[in-house]
């Protein structure tokens, strides 16, 4: 007899699609295809060498053994400082638990809030991993619908249930590039707070911003002494980090108790010879973060003008590192689907880009411009070549 089936739990959720093309890209560039990255949702920088050198140090010193479950106290508080100079935010190392990758931090909070039936507001476009976290914890992820990746509060409102528990909320937005305005998120907080629901504030890509105005999240306009809102951070794309999988949650103590129970069942602790590089990312972020953004502030402008090109309905990118095109109709009419338009620059421009419908937006689709400006320079010039 063979063995039993999997779960429904875990037939219930899809594989995340971009890493699965990444396989598929890893694959073709194995054969010898030259194929352009407009998908990789990561910065090419390499890793800052203070960040490595911390790490050596750390493990040269011998921080390899277990440790403690929500993070060592020195990258705790480091965080609450930073929380409180860049938002205003006032918290204790008790109000942060690190975990390996925002990832996890989202799979476990979702774990830790949602019983079985209910429900979780997500805006479209959303990043590929909220909906099947919600899913995995029985809960499900009720969409927001947009038209062109700005959110709509009466929308949003109107999709609120008794089921409904939390707000996901992920800005800069990871596919659109866009941010929302101070005033929306003020009103989220206020309605969150007035209603009882959780604020999850996704913020991996808060120092990718390309205005003048600094990051500022929805906690540090309305919820200073996170009552409501868990902000979720990621040292992945702010500091180049992606390998290192260390992300954390700030929120209300009683949830972060909640949040060591739980991991300390599943992963324990995440390392402290990682976490010691995490420190001297934090101690370094202005001038790591600075550099980065000022070459994604120049990509950012030279993509979105070659982008519009072909694509004229182009939102302006705001932060992150993304472009969310919407297909014109004929292009759209002449291979029928994003996916199957993906499919085509994939197969006859060698160029790499995700369809929006990955992202609950059907008929848009996702560039990533975190590669060189040659390389954006030549995808462009493939995509337009082959369509
Ligand atoms: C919005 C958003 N949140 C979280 C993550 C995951 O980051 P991590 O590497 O910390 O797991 C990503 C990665 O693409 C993302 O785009």
């Amino acid at each position: 007899m063979s063995h039993p089936p999997l779960s429904d739990r875990i037939e219930a959720v899809e594989e995340s699609k971009s890493v699965k093309l990444a396989g598929v890209i890893a694959g073709l560039r194995a054969n010898g295809e030259k194929v352009i990255g407009f998908n990789v949702g990561e910065p090419d920088f390499p890793t800052p060498e203070v960040v490595i050198k911390a790490t050596q140090k750390a493990l040269a010193e011998g921080h390899t053994r277990y440790a403690l479950v929500p993070g060592e106290a020195f990258l705790r508080e480091a965080i609450a400082k930073k929380l409180k100079r860049d938002q205003g935010v006032t918290i204790a190392k008790e109000n942060i638990c690190l975990s390996n990758g925002s990832k996890q931090v989202l799979y476990s909070l979702f774990q830790l809030i949602c019983n079985p039936g209910d429900e979780v507001l997500v805006p479209a476009p959303y990043w590929v991993s909220f909906p099947e976290a919600i899913k995995l914890a029985g809960a499900t992820p009720v969409f927001i619908p947009s038209e062109d990746g700005t959110l709509n509060f009466d929308e949003l409102i109107k999709r609120k249930t008794s089921k409904t528990k939390a707000i996901v909320l992920n800005s800069p937005n990871n596919p659109s590039g866009l941010i929302y305005p101070k005033e929306l998120k003020k009103e989220i907080v206020k309605y969150c707070k007035s209603e009882g629901l959780y604020l999850i504030s996704d913020e991996a890509y808060e120092t990718l911003t390309f205005g003048d105005e600094n990051f500022i999240g929805p906690a540090g306009l309305a919820d200073q002494n996170l009552e409501n809102t868990l902000i979720v951070q990621s040292f992945s794309k702010s500091y180049c980090m992606t390998g290192f999988r260390l992300g954390y949650v700030a929120g209300p103590v009683d949830l972060i108790k909640g949040m060591n129970k739980l991991q300390s069942h599943i992963c324990g602790n995440t390392p402290v010879f990682i976490q010691k590089g995490a420190l001297a990312a934090l101690e370094n972020e202005e001038s790591i973060a600075n550099g980065m953004r000022e070459v994604f502030r120049k990509r950012s402008a030279l993509a979105f003008d070659l982008c519009r090109e072909i694509f004229p309905e182009t939102p302006m990118p705001q932060g992150a590192f993304y472009l969310f095109p919407k297909i014109p109709t004929n292009i759209l009419e002449k291979y029928g689907n994003d996916e199957a338009l993906s499919l085509h620059i994939l197969n006859e421009g060698k160029v790499a880009l995700l369809p929006g419908s990955y992202f609950g937006m059907a008929g848009f689709l996702r560039i990533c411009f975190s590669t060189s400006e040659s390389e954006i320079i030549a995808g462009f010039k493939a995509i337009k070549d082959c369509l």
